[in-house]
């Protein structure tokens, strides 16, 4: 028997079902993916790149992310080594822990939020505090109350994930007023680009003032890359450093890097997954609205619902018709699901299949 020590107790992460593996457990034609926030549209502009980059695949990726990183830098005005590269910005959730705590350490999360770290924080043996949103938003006094000597790192997803909600620059700034200069405050800005609200914080403003700021992104929701797996970590230089002391040398793929390059050259795909987004949004919101259905609004790509009721039966009426939204057991959501804004068409069929459960369970 091996000593399974602190692994002991941890659940493994379950993703959103893939459309691969419901192709395969259901005789299905048509599958609707709305549960893991990617976008709809596949960006197809890559593809040269792609191509190009195929006669080096037998050779190791640049591990500094040259090209991506100037290009990086220079679009966000940052310096080249405030960046890290990462493998989808959920490892750059693993680096900060693995560079920033120690064995006595605490990290601070909101509950529920997004899974990862805490997830992480423990497979790394350092206590998790988790602080309660309130009506659905980050309730960032009580965070700031919860910091004590030994508290390296704050987590807040801004905007959250599976809620939607987001917090504005002034509650940012009074909240970092009372933080002290030492605590790691790591802003998850995986939803950045969907966000239209003047008063969202300006992180990167934020990051020149207070140096211990980690702020990510990533290319795997609106720039749609997710199935390259590419995320980044803007900071200062010497949090930076202090992660790329603990990163694997080749954790960014070459078709990750170049593509990646392509997504900040292209301006027409951006604006069309946002105008999609904006446009399919309010159709789910009026829908919703009409049959009575309970939301939470969104500045992001998804909506949480709250059904009222176990979403059990409901996932299993849904997944047999081909559309997977996500279930928010592991959250202890039982009563949530949450769904990814998709094409017209896909939301078509959330909104059918939704009116038709909801017609036979009354
Ligand atoms: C809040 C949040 N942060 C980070 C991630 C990780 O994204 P990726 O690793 O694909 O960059 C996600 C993905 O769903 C997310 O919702």
């Amino acid at each position: 028997m091996v000593n399974k020590g602190r692994l002991d107790k941890i659940k493994v992460y379950t993703a959103g079902k893939p459309i691969e593996e419901l192709k395969r457990e259901r005789n299905l034609k048509n599958i609707y993916k709305l549960a893991s926030n990617e976008i709809p549209f596949s960006p197809n502009y890559i593809k040269e790149a792609i191509l190009k980059e195929l006669k080096n695949i037998n050779r190791y990726p640049e591990s500094n992310c040259f090209y991506l990183r100037k290009c990086l830098s220079e679009k966000l005005g940052v310096r080249e080594e405030q960046l890290v590269f990462g493998n989808g910005s959920d490892e750059l959730i693993i680096l900060a822990i693995r560079a920033l705590t120690f064995p006595k350490s605490n990290v601070i999360v909101g509950f529920p939020t997004f899974l990862i770290y805490e997830i992480q924080a423990k497979v790394s043996g350092i206590k998790v505090k988790r602080i309660p949103l309130i009506n659905y938003r980050y309730n960032l006094e009580a965070m700031a109350k919860a910091v004590d000597r030994n508290t390296k790192i704050i987590f807040i997803a801004n905007p959250d994930n599976p809620h939607g909600t987001y917090v504005n620059h002034k509650e940012v700034e009074n909240f970092l007023d009372s933080i002290p200069k030492e605590v790691v405050v790591f802003f998850d800005e995986a939803y950045f680009e969907f966000v239209s609200q003047k008063d969202f914080p300006n992180s990167l403003s934020i990051i020149k003032k207070r140096p211990n700021t980690i702020v990510t992104r990533t290319f795997s929701k609106a720039y749609g890359l997710a199935g390259l797996r590419i995320g980044y970590a803007i900071s200062s230089g010497e949090i930076a450093s202090l992660l790329e002391k603990v990163r694997e040398p080749f954790n960014v793929n070459r078709f990750a890097q170049v593509s990646a390059i392509e997504a900040l050259k292209n301006k027409g795909f951006l604006s069309k997954v946002l105008e999609n987004n904006t446009k399919e949004k309010d159709f789910l919101y009026r829908e919703f609205k009409s049959i009575g259905i309970s939301f939470i609004e969104s500045v992001t790509n998804f909506i949480l619902i709250d059904f009222k009721q176990d979403t059990k039966l409901l996932n299993e009426y849904l997944l047999e018709r081909g559309v997977i939204v996500r279930e928010l057991d592991s959250w202890g959501l039982k009563n949530f699901f949450r769904v990814t804004i998709g094409t017209h068409e896909e939301n078509l069929a959330l909104v059918r299949y939704l009116k038709e459960y909801l017609k036979m369970r009354r």
